[in-house]
């Protein structure tokens, strides 16, 4: 099993290119399934769960071209209406293909995703919802297995709570519904904005009629489009820890700086330099790091995604800081892996106490999940001395390059089998 050797401390310094965004595109490709034309999709992330949505699109019978720089996705004979559990295990997202798959063939057979270790993140909300606008459904034997005889139509569905997934899987589905759908209490993060952009783009009817609420307009043929994905905002965030908790320098490119302004603010509240340009904000971190009281919260609120990340950051910081998760319920599974490198961070349900004056001291780790590996690489980055991360394959699942980009900037880091 693959793992990452990092060798701290460096201050890292030069720029960094982010990526496409990896959770605006796994929404996207699932909406690629209304289609029955050719849709070219470029800014791809190179990671394993883009290449686990495409494989999963694959089953449903799209024909995907790679070129270098963009993916071709053609529909023209996209039949198949089952997505299996061997696909969907590995990545929650493939339940969003369960939306287009019931806006173009009237039924469908999708796996329900399986436990996860930051929570147990139910569906019920996208189940639901379907329901409202026709769907009958039924769960038999880990599958959801769904249809709507008569074709979906348009309904007011008001979500009981902001979620992500069930708002973008709605707003595909009732794209491609008869009539009109009004969805209220949506996620407004900006990957959901991305996916309406490129709904729009084929044809789709789609428009926000106030914050929270949209309005769709069920729409039958959609266009042959080019869509380029907007970039990782969580990427973007994670460099910027790096360059704060190093005491670096970075410029970190290709970017609109609007959309993180939370995190940017948060950091220049924390003691950090930053200077926004037009596709890019320069960073310099500071020694010396401010104290806070962090809740993670549904955009434009501080993201969850970025909890571990800040809290290696606060560890640093000059005095006792908190952090209140309130997206999920067991996301703090980074917490004993840093206390091993010396920090010293309590947990009482979803409050984290982060002790600040903290010296990483480096350490052999085991990542657990996506942005929880990722804090330890930032912690081992500040740790004088060999660290070690095994199960480096939750990482792999959305840092695209990550040795690579860290490399180029000054970090000692390498991947060994
Ligand atoms: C998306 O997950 C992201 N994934 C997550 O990214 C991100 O952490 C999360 O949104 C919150 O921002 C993708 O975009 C692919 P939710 P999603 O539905 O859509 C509960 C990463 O590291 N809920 O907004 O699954 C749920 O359990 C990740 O890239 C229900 O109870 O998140 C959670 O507590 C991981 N029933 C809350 O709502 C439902 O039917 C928000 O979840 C759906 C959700």
């Amino acid at each position: 099993m693959q793992k990452l050797e990092v060798f701290g401390a460096n201050k890292l310094k030069g720029q960094i290119k982010i990526s496409g965004s990896k959770n605006a595109s796994l929404p996207i490709l699932a909406a690629t399934l209304l289609s029955n034309k050719k849709i070219i999709l470029k800014n791809l992330p190179k990671v394993r769960d883009i290449e686990t949505m495409l494989a999963l699109l694959q089953s449903l019978g799209s024909k995907i071209k790679l070129d270098k720089n963009k993916t071709i996705i053609d529909n023209s004979k996209q039949n198949k209406k089952f997505a299996s559990y061997n696909l969907v295990k590995t990545m929650r997202a493939g339940i969003l293909v369960l939306g287009p798959l019931l806006a173009k063939h009237k039924s469908a057979k999708v796996s329900l995703p399986g436990g996860c270790a930051i929570g147990t993140r139910p569906v019920d909300i996208h189940l639901k919802a379907l329901s409202k606008l026709g769907v009958k459904y039924k769960i038999d034997q880990g599958y959801v297995i769904a249809n709507a005889p008569k074709g979906l139509k348009g309904n007011k569905i008001k979500f009981p709570k902001i979620s992500v997934g069930a708002t973008e899987n709605l707003i595909i589905a009732a794209s491609f519904a008869k009539g009109t759908t009004i969805l209220s209490n949506c996620a407004i993060e900006p990957e959901i904005n991305d996916l309406v952009n490129f709904l729009k783009e084929m044809g789709c009817n789609i428009k926000w009629i106030s914050k929270r609420t949209i309005k769709i307009i069920g729409v039958s043929k959609i266009k042959e489009i080019s869509y380029s994905v907007m970039f990782d905002r969580i990427e973007a965030g994670t460099y910027l820890v790096a360059a704060a908790v190093t005491e670096g320098n970075l410029r970190i490119s290709n970017i609109v700086p609007e959309i993180i302004k939370t995190e940017i603010n948060l950091l220049k509240k924390l003691g950090s330099k930053v200077m926004i340009k037009k596709n890019e904000v320069q960073i310099i971190g500071n020694r010396k790091i401010k104290n806070t009281k962090i809740t993670t919260a549904p955009y434009p609120g501080f993201p969850t995604d970025l909890q571990a990340q800040i809290m290696v950051l606060l560890c640093k910081a000059n005095k006792s800081s908190i952090i209140k998760e309130d997206i999920f319920e067991n996301r703090f599974m980074h917490v004993a892996e840093l206390n091993r490198m010396g920090a010293r961070i309590s947990t009482n349900g979803n409050k984290a106490i982060v002790e600040g004056n903290i010296n990483f001291a480096p350490a052999e780790l085991m990542a657990t999940d996506l942005r929880a590996s990722v804090s330890l690489i930032l912690a081992a980055l500040t740790a004088k001395g060999k660290s070690v991360i095994n199960r480096i394959y939750h990482l792999d699942r959305g840092y695209e390059n990550i040795e690579k980009k860290l490399k180029k900037v000054g970090a000692k880091i390498r991947r060994v089998n």
